[in-house]
C-alpha cells in the first residue's frame, strides 16, 4: 500500500510531488523516488524516507512528473527496488500501488523475450509489458499490458519526452485533482488539498490520458464525462497544527470529532424507520472490518445485542474471505476508516454477490467502500494521517453509540435520554486531555517493560483489544489483550514482575469478577496499573496506580478509556523515541492482501 502522484501543469513538478509524497508518507515508508521529463526523463530514487531522501534530490526542470513513497510488498526497500521503474529503453516510466499476483510467469516470460529486468520488483514488469505493446499510443499500451496482469494495481505512467500521463485503476485507490491548467494524481486525497479541492474518483477499471489542459477518462471501453466532485476537507486539517505529531494533534481533536459525528447522525425518527434496522431485527447483523476497525465492531456486538436484542455475527475480514460457507446473512455492516482496505473491500464484494445489504461506516468520502456499499454512514473525524488509529476509532464508536440507542429509543424512552447524554462526551473527553500528569507518570513505567496485557470484561474487552493494538503499534512493546477471564488459561505463565498488567474496571455487573482477577495477579507480584471509575477506593488497595475516569454516565466507559489507553500508548513511544506517525513496517491503509 505505496502512495503514488503524478502531475502535469504549468508549475515545476519536483516541487509539487515532494509536497504531496510528503503528505502521503503514512501510506508507506520504505523507500521513494520520483521522475521529471525534462524534457527527457529524470529519476530519483533511494530507500528511506521521502524528507530525507528528496531533499538531496538533484533539481529537475520539468512540468510533467510522477512520484511515490512505498511499503514494500514484492523487493526489499533498496534503492534498485524503488520506484519510478523504467522499460529498457529508459523511456516509459511509472509507479504503482498494488500487488502482481501472477509476477512469476511474467517475469519468465518477459526474460524470454529479452528483456532485461534490474530490480527484484512485480512493479518493474508492467513497465516492459508497456514497452511490449507500445506502438505510439501510451494509453493503447498500457490498457493491453494491464489486461496480462492479475493482481491489483494504481498506475500512474509518463513516456520520456511528453508532459502527457496515463492512469489506470484495479482494486488499488486513485484520485485526479482538477486545478486551473493543471492536474494531479493521487492515491488519496489529503495528498492534493493543497492544490485543489475539485477531484476525479476513477472506478474499478478506468484508465485516463491527462495533459495540462485535457483529461480523457474511459471507462468500459467507451470516454466519460467525469464527475468533479468537491472535497469538504480542508488543508490544515491534514497538517500537524503545531503539534510535535499527527497522532497527539488527533487525539486532540476528539471532542470536535465526537461533535461533529454527533451532529451528522442519521435522525431516530428516520433511522427506526430505516430499511437497515428493519432487515436486521429479521436476520441479525454480520460485522466485518480489520485491525482497529475490527474492536470497533466487536464493540459493537456488545452494544446491539444488549440494546437492540439483535444477534449479531463478527469476522475478521481478512478470515471471512477464506470461510468457505457464506451462511446466509441479509445485512452485513463493515467498518473501514480508510474504505480501501482490500481485504474488506473483497469481503463486501462476496457479500453483495449472494444478494447481503451492505452497509459501510466509513471515515473517506468517495472512498472504494462507500461507493460499494448500499448504504454509508460516514464518521466525520476528517483526515486521519496517524497510521494509529485514534480519532476515527472514536468516531466508529460514537456513530454504533448513537445507531444502537436511537434504533432502541422506539421501544424505550430512556434511550432517548443516553442520546442527549451523549452531546456532553466532547466536555468530559476534554477533561482527559486537559490533565493528564498521571498517564505520563504511567507511561514512564509501561516504556520500560518489554511486554503488558491490558485486560478487560464485557464490553471493556474490545477496549483492551485496542489498548494492547494502540501500544504494540507505535511503542513496539508486545502488548496482548484480553479477556480477563481468559488471563488464568495460560497468559498467568507469563505474568511477573516486569510484565505490567492493565485493567480496565467499570463497576457494572463485570465488577466483582475483575476484582478478584486483580488480586490473583496482585499475587502473582505483575505491576498492575487499573483504569477505574472516579473514587473507586477499592482499587487503591489493589493496584500499583490507578488512573480515574471523570464521573460520567458508565454506559460510555469504553470511551474514556480509550482515550486514556490512546495517551498512554503515545507518552510510552515518546518516552522510547518511536518514529510515532509512522511505525516501522506499517502502512495507514492496507491496500492489499
Ligand atoms: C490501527 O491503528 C491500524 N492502523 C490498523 O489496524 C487499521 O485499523 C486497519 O488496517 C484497518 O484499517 P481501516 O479501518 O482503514 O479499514
Amino acid at each position: 500500500m505505496c502512495g503514488i502522484v503524478g502531475y502535469t501543469g504549468k508549475r515545476q513538478a519536483q516541487g509539487v510531488l515532494y509536497d504531496c509524497l510528503c503528505r502521503l508518507e503514512y501510506r508507506g515508508y520504505d523507500s521513494c523516488g520520483i521522475a521529471v521529463n525534462t524534457p527527457e526523463v529524470q529519476v530519483f530514487k533511494d530507500a528511506g524516507k521521502v524528507h530525507d531522501i528528496l531533499q538531496n534530490a538533484p533539481l529537475f526542470k520539468g512540468t510533467a512528473g510522477l512520484g511515490h513513497t512505498r511499503w514494500a510488498t514484492c523487493g526489499e526497500p533498496t534503492q534498485i527496488n524503488a520506484h519510478p521503474h523504467t522499460d529498457c529503453t529508459g523511456k516509459i516510466c511509472l509507479v504503482h500501488n498494488g500487488v502482481i499476483n501472477n509476477y512469476s510467469q511474467l517475469l519468465k516470460r518477459l526474460e524470454g523475450n529479452g528483456h532485461k529486468i534490474v530490480s527484484d520488483t512485480d512493479t518493474e514488469l508492467i513497465a516492459h509489458l508497456i514497452e511490449e505493446y507500445d506502438k505510439g499510443d501510451l494509453e493503447e499500451a498500457v490498457r493491453l499490458a494491464v489486461k496480462e496482469i492479475e493482481g491489483s494495481y494504481a498506475l500512474v505512467v509518463m513516456r520520456s519526452g511528453e508532459n502527457t500521463l496515463v492512469v489506470v485503476r484495479q482494486d488499488s485507490p486513485l484520485v485526479i485533482g482538477v486545478g486551473d491548467g493543471e492536474y494531479l494524481v493521487a492515491s488519496d486525497v489529503p495528498a492534493i488539498l493543497g492544490y485543489t479541492n475539485r477531484v476525479i474518483y476513477l472506478d474499478e477499471g478506468d484508465i485516463g490520458t491527462i495533459s495540462p489542459d485535457s483529461l480523457k477518462i474511459r471507462r468500459n471501453g467507451g470516454y466519460i464525462v467525469p464527475l468533479v466532485e468537491k472535497v469538504n476537507w480542508t488543508q490544515d486539517e491534514s497538517q500537524k497544527a503545531g503539534y510535535s505529531h499527527y497522532m497527539l494533534k488527533e487525539i486532540h481533536e476528539q471532542p470536535r470529532v465526537i461533535q461533529n459525528t454527533l451532529i451528522n447522525m442519521p435522525l431516530p425518527e428516520s433511522f427506526n424507520k430505516s430499511e437497515i434496522l428493519e432487515q436486521s431485527r429479521k436476520t441479525g447483523i454480520l460485522f466485518l472490518a480489520c485491525g482497529s476497525s475490527y474492536h470497533a465492531a466487536l464493540t459493537a456486538r456488545y452494544l446491539v445485542e444488549e440494546h437492540l436484542n439483535i444477534p449479531v455475527r463478527l469476522e475478521v475480514a481478512s478470515e471471512f474471505n477464506y470461510m468457505h460457507r457464506l451462511l446466509p446473512c441479509k445485512l452485513a455492516v463493515v467498518l473501514s476508516q480508510s474504505g480501501e482496505t482490500a481485504d474488506v473491500l473483497r469481503a463486501m464484494r462476496r457479500l453483495k454477490q449472494a444478494g447481503c445489504m451492505v452497509v459501510a461506516i466509513t471515515n473517506v468520502a468517495g472512498s472504494t467502500a462507500a461507493r460499494l456499499a448500499d448504504h454509508t454512514i460516514y464518521t466525520q473525524a476528517g483526515p486521519e494521517i496517524g497510521v494509529a488509529a485514534t480519532k476515527s476509532f472514536i468516531a466508529q464508536l460514537i456513530v454504533l453509540y448513537a445507531l444502537c440507542f436511537a434504533g432502541a429509543s422506539a421501544a424505550n424512552i430512556r434511550y432517548q435520554d443516553y442520546l442527549s447524554t451523549m452531546r456532553l462526551l466532547p466536555s468530559v473527553v476534554q477533561s482527559i486531555l486537559g490533565s493528564h500528569q498521571n498517564i505520563k507518570d504511567a507511561a514512564v513505567e509501561v516504556a520500560k517493560s518489554k511486554s503488558a496485557f491490558f485486560i478487560g470484561r464485557g464490553i471493556n474487552y474490545p477496549i483492551a483489544l485496542e489498548g494492547a493494538l494502540k501500544l504494540k503499534e507505535i511503542s513496539y512493546i508486545h502488548a496482548e489483550g484480553y479477556a480477563a477471564g481468559e488471563l488464568k488459561h495460560g497468559p498467568f505463565a507469563l505474568l511477573s514482575p516486569e510484565t505490567p498488567v492493565l485493567a480496565l474496571v467499570s463497576r457494572d455487573q463485570t465488577y466483582e469478577a475483575m476484582l478478584t482477577g486483580l488480586r490473583e495477579i496482585k499475587v502473582r507480584r505483575a505491576p498492575l496499573i487499573v483504569i477505574g471509575e472516579a473514587g473507586d477506593e477499592q482499587l487503591g488497595q489493589l493496584a500499583d496506580r490507578v488512573i480515574s475516569l471523570p464521573s460520567f454516565n458508565r454506559l460510555f466507559n469504553p470511551i474514556l478509556f480509550t482515550v486514556v489507553l490512546q495517551l498512554l500508548a503515545y507518552y510510552v513511544a515518546l518516552e522510547l523515541g518511536c518514529s510515532i506517525d509512522t511505525p516501522r513496517n506499517l502502512a495507514k491503509s492496507v491496500t492489499v492482501e
